[in-house]
């Protein structure tokens, strides 16, 4: 079988093996996937011994997802505009090739998993982070009337609006300032991991709102209580993308698409 690994640290509590290990016995691929803890001075060394002994890929996360960006010597457009890479392999000639493929996952579970639509829709985005610029470029390819993005510090969002102006219909506001209903809510703060939330008005959730958390847990997320509790048409947590993202990587890895409903379905369940 082939290595393949997630690197971060720490990196404990990573579903990626449990996900890969359920795709490669669904496909038969002869796949072995595995966790690497590397030193946080130690990113580079760890990538390059694991493909230099005959690894297959990595997927990246907390806290190499930008150093991953910058070994990289090609990147795909979504990972380009992301500034950050989580999925990396070696191309025939030995380059390390650099995708990022969150913002795919994310947009794979709101349209093809959840039957959101999002072309034409009015999307709030909360956050203005690493993990919102991860996903803008899929999120704006997807087609969308218009992207506010709202953050605490309003200098993020507005950097990020200068960063994917050309991609799309992008705006920066401070959570006070949004007027709703919005079509899509999409927090992407690391607020909701400590329960916390932004000040948000009520009037931000409509009937036919749908509101997505990035973030997951085994109990709801503190945003999606919150838009539940407003009466949301849906509340998303991103299990989903956590899964759709690995799917994608497995593709590029692999050239063979998983079925991720069972693989979501067996997270949920256990
Ligand atoms: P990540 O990689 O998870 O995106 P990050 O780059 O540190 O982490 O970004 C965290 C995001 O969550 C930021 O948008 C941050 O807002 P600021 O830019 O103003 O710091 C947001 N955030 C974190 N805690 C928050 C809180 N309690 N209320 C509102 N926003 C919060």
């Amino acid at each position: 079988a082939t290595r393949y690994a997630v690197v971060g640290n720490p990196i404990g509590h990573s579903l990626s093996p449990a996900i890969h290990t359920r795709f490669a016995e669904q496909t038969g691929e002869a796949v072995r996937y595995e966790r690497i803890e590397a030193p946080l001075e130690g990113f580079e060394q760890r990538v390059r011994a694991f493909f230099s002994e005959g690894g297959g890929g990595l997927n990246v996360t907390v806290p190499f997802k930008q150093q991953a960006w910058a070994l990289a010597d090609d990147h795909t457009q979504r990972a380009a505009g992301a500034g950050a890479v989580n999925t990396l392999w070696q191309d025939e000639r030995g380059r390390l090739q650099g995708d990022n493929t969150d913002g795919a996952g994310l947009v794979r579970d709101l349209m093809v998993n959840n039957d959101v639509e999002l072309a034409g829709a009015r999307v709030l985005v909360l956050g203005a982070g690493g993990a919102v610029r991860g996903v803008l470029t899929p999120l704006l390819d997807a087609g969308p009337e218009q992207v506010v993005i709202a953050n605490r510090t309003i200098e993020k969002a507005h950097e990020l609006c200068r960063l994917f102006a050309d991609q799309g219909s992008l705006d920066a506001s401070t959570f006070e300032a949004l007027k709703g209903p919005f079509d899509v809510i999409i927090n992407g703060t690391s607020a909701s991991l400590q329960g916390e939330l932004p000040p948000l008005a009520d009037t931000l959730v409509g009937n036919n709102t749908v509101c997505y958390d990035m973030m997951y847990g085994s109990e709801t997320t503190a945003f999606n209580a919150w838009a539940g509790a407003r009466g949301a048409a849906k509340t998303l947590d991103g299990l989903g993308m956590l899964v759709e993202q690995a799917a994608e990587s497995f593709l590029i890895w692999r050239g063979i698409r998983p079925d991720t409903g069972p693989v979501i379905a067996a997270l949920r369940n256990g």
